[in-house]
């Protein structure tokens, strides 16, 4: 299957899952869920979101990883604070990157955008060097729209 069609595909499967659910952190671990099962060679699949102070570690798939992650540092750092996607072919290549997971090889990190506003990144690793390319980044950053106006959508969960 090409890569266009591939990520159609995902992003049905996508909207199907958000569809009627506007709880938050049900929909961001869905989504991670989701990117997490059916991209192919991906270790680390999840959602930093700003505390206002510095990136705080929201709901993902994969190993444990680092809580909060400083503005201007990281790759997740750099994609928030430039709101600028990061397109890494090899993370040992770029200076500051966190190593979460020693497997990551390369990495991909989408600014979130709600309303104008950002919000905080979507974080992909995989231990495949050079494992993203234009056509994915196109694909992922249709998925990242899609997430992103349901988000606008959502409530945060209320405690009680
Ligand atoms: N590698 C990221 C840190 C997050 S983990 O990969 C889950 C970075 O350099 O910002």
């Amino acid at each position: 299957m090409d890569k266009k069609k591939y990520y159609l595909e995902i992003s049905d499967n996508l909207s199907a899952l958000l569809a009627g659910e506007f709880d938050l952190i049900a929909s961001l671990a869905n989504t991670s869920a989701l990117l997490y099962e059916r991209l192919e060679g991906v270790n680390w699949v999840g959602f930093y979101f700003s505390d206002g102070q510095e990136l705080v570690l929201g709901p993902f798939q994969g190993k444990v990883a680092c809580v909060r992650i400083a503005f201007d540092k990281g790759v997740c750092g750099k994609a928030f604070s430039h709101n600028q996607v990061q397109r890494i072919a090899d993370v040992h290549a770029f200076p500051g990157h966190i190593a979460c997971d020693g497997a990551s090889n390369a990495e991909i990190v989408f600014p979130l955008v709600v309303n104008g506003r950002i919000l905080g990144v979507l974080d992909i690793d995989s231990p495949n060097f050079d494992r993203f390319d234009q056509e994915d980044e196109n694909g992922l950053q249709h998925l990242v729209n899609q997430l992103c106006q349901h988000l606008a959508m959502c409530s945060m969960p209320k405690f009680y």
